[in-house]
């Protein structure tokens, strides 16, 4: 892999755009993605027409992938990643049989593919079996569902698991549109990254158009017992029969995201914009597969409190699925600009004051990730360009790439004016949309927008002091809550008079409550546990975010009352944010130590692979 990162492909983009006078050409120098073994200078995918059998009992998936490509005039073959997955045939253009070979194992990164080809080749056709320990790929039991009785299947493809289930090309800077024919048992209903289905039809085939370019991480697939119900004419919420009037109050103010996310950064381009609240194992908040994002049924907190997280996902359809991060290494391109949007989206629809609540609490966990990472000598990925070089990219899944990418925009913003920024960010996701950017080509972009448009030189200190240093620089911009000024006044009323009063928080919301329990004192008695818990009946709380936070304080105190809450917590929800926390407080003491990995061994069988693969090295 060492010398293929000295491998450069020069992209000569000549970007034309309507509405200004001059045609500019951009020099982006995409450097060799060092998590796929593809080579697209040479040859490279263009379509995806994907024929697939979905079967239960062996937990795997049968399946074709017939890749149209197109090569440069010298090139003999073209190489596909893959990962565990068992080639049966490949053959070109309609059935002529093709050599092919695959490469050894890398652990990480799976095996290459690689196909011979010849100048008349348009097609290559991959002949293929999932493996039923397929990465990507969790197979939910009917008890590990809402309705008990039918099994599931999601996938999750993002960072580099869609090998596990597709072969492709499995670079973010590599874009294809796709057809898909599934097959699943006829009591279920499939969806995808694409067009999508709205009810059941007695065949179970369906079939998926996504007629505009994507990368291969937003390949998505899900089959299980779903309904659909509408919000808006072009976006709805799909969950199992039992959790879809939840999920349709929840989701009430859908449309009004997705309208005033077009107002902020233009046109919404995907057509429909669509919900699918997915079992508690799925791994993650969200995911923004295109056209459908997949999301954590603990986002249903009763009360619309955890919607940012919808925003958030919306607002990768224009940062991350439109403009995407060229390779993982320029990742905070992707959630640096999307917690941005998300901030921006959120202000509109409820306010400056919450908008500053959730940048304020964003800010705290940031401070206290920089220095969490100073102190396990990881201090070199607080830069926002990482290096993941024959790492897995799921190491720059950090509060840096989220927070300090969004205080980084954010610091633009301020230093120059909202207006400004707003129209740079409109211009940057037109200009570049459905194409792969780097933190240099970024740079360049945005230097030279401020220069030609507003005779403003950016401080090349100041972005670089952001983009390659480390920590967070000084000038980081400070959000202001009185909000939360409130919240603090009551804390210290408790630590001088032992005041609870509820009179006084009834009005507070979701977000008030969280930064109460991040910022009381540093140690608390089993008494204090006690108070704060009667007071709250934060033991008993239905809200995710809230019970995470208490229930890492019940670890820290000791406070066994709640041990049996965290058990059930800890067995029946999937979602890394928060088991993270829970595990890593409960190890920090050899009694805690034994209480994570007994609960571990239980829980383990509902996780999907990406939460395992992150617990296994210090719980198993
Ligand atoms: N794309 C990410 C999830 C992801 C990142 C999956 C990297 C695999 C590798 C998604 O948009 C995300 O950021 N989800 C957050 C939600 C949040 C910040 C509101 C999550 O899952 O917590
Ligand atoms: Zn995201």
């Amino acid at each position: 892999m060492k010398s293929s990162f000295l491998y450069f492909t020069l992209f000569l983009t000549a970007v034309i755009f309507g509405c200004q006078p001059e045609a500019k050409q951009e020099v982006i120098i995409m450097e060799q993605d060092p998590h796929s073994f593809s080579k697209p200078s040479d040859a490279r995918v263009t379509h995806l027409n994907w024929k697939a059998k979905v079967d239960f009992t062996t937990k795997t998936i049968e399946a074709v992938a017939s890749w149209n490509i197109t090569a440069a005039e010298s090139s003999k073959a073209i190489i596909f990643d893959t990962k565990e997955l068992s080639i049966e045939k490949v053959t070109l253009n309609d059935s002529e049989p093709a050599d092919y070979s695959a490469g050894e194992t890398n652990h990480l990164l799976g095996k290459s593919l690689t196909v011979s080809i010849k100048p008349d080749t348009k097609t290559v056709n991959i002949f293929y079996k999932t493996n039923p320990g397929a990465e990507a790929l969790q197979w939910l039991l009917p008890q590990q569902t809402a309705g008990k009785e039918h099994p599931f299947l999601f996938t999750q493809s993002q960072a580099i698991l869609a090998r596990s289930w597709v072969p492709c090309q499995d670079s973010p800077s590599i874009r294809f549109t796709y057809d898909a024919e599934v097959t699943v048992p006829s009591d279920l209903l499939a969806l995808m990254s694409a067009s999508n289905p709205q009810e059941k039809n007695e065949s179970g085939i369906y079939r998926f158009t996504m007629k505009q370019p994507i990368p291969s991480y937003l390949l998505a697939l899900t089959v299980g017992d779903v309904k659909f119900n509408a919000i808006s004419p072009r976006s709805g919420v799909y969950t199992e029969p039992s959790l879809i009037d939840t999920a349709t109050w929840e989701f009430e103010d859908l449309e009004k995201m997705i309208d005033g996310a077009e107002q902020l950064y233009g046109d919404y381009r995907w057509d429909r914009y669509d919900v699918i609240v997915l079992p508690p194992s799925f791994p993650f908040g969200g995911m923004e597969n295109p056209r459908l994002t997949f999301a954590t049924p603990t986002i249903l907190a009763g009360d619309r409190s955890l919607t940012s997280l919808i925003a958030h996902e919306l607002a990768h359809s224009w940062s991350g699925n439109l403009v995407t991060n060229a390779t993982w290494n320029d990742f905070w391109l992707n959630e640096g600009f999307t917690v941005y949007f998300e901030h921006r989206i959120m202000e509109k629809l409820y306010g400056k004051d919450y908008a500053e609540m959730l940048a304020l609490l964003n800010l705290q966990g940031l401070q206290q990730t920089i220095s969490d990472m100073k102190a396990a000598n990881t201090y070199s990925d607080t830069k926002l360009k990482l290096n993941l070089q024959s790492r897995n990219p799921d190491e720059g899944v950090t509060d840096i790439a989220y927070n300090k990418g969004y205080f980084f925009l954010r610091s633009i913003e301020e230093k120059h004016g909202r207006d400004k920024f707003d129209t740079f960010v409109k211009d940057y996701f037109n200009e570049n949309a459905f194409k792969a950017m780097n933190t240099e080509g970024f740079l360049n972009y945005i230097k030279r927008y401020y220069q030609r448009k507003f005779n403003i030189q950016l401080d090349n200190s100041h972005l670089n002091a952001w983009i390659f240093s480390e920590g967070l620089p000084a000038d980081c911009p400070q959000p202001v809550s009185t909000r939360f000024e409130k919240v603090s006044q009551f804390i210290q009323a408790w630590k001088t008079f032992g005041k609870l009063d509820p009179s006084e928080t009834k009005e507070w919301t979701t977000h008030e409550w969280l930064h109460f329990l991040k910022n009381l004192p540093d140690s608390l008695s089993q008494s204090n546990m006690k108070a704060l818990d009667e007071f709250g009946n934060f033991t008993k709380s239905g809200n995710s975010e809230i019970l995470t936070a208490w229930l890492t304080m019940a670890i820290q105190y000791n406070y066994t009352q709640a041990y049996s809450r965290l058990e059930s917590f800890l067995i029946n929800t999937g979602r890394r944010k928060f088991l993270n926390p829970l595990y890593n407080e409960l190890i920090k003491t050899e009694s805690g130590k034994k209480i994570a990995r007994d609960i571990y061994k239980r829980a383990r069988p509902n996780y999907h692979f990406v939460a395992t693969n992150t617990f296994d090295k210090f719980l198993n």
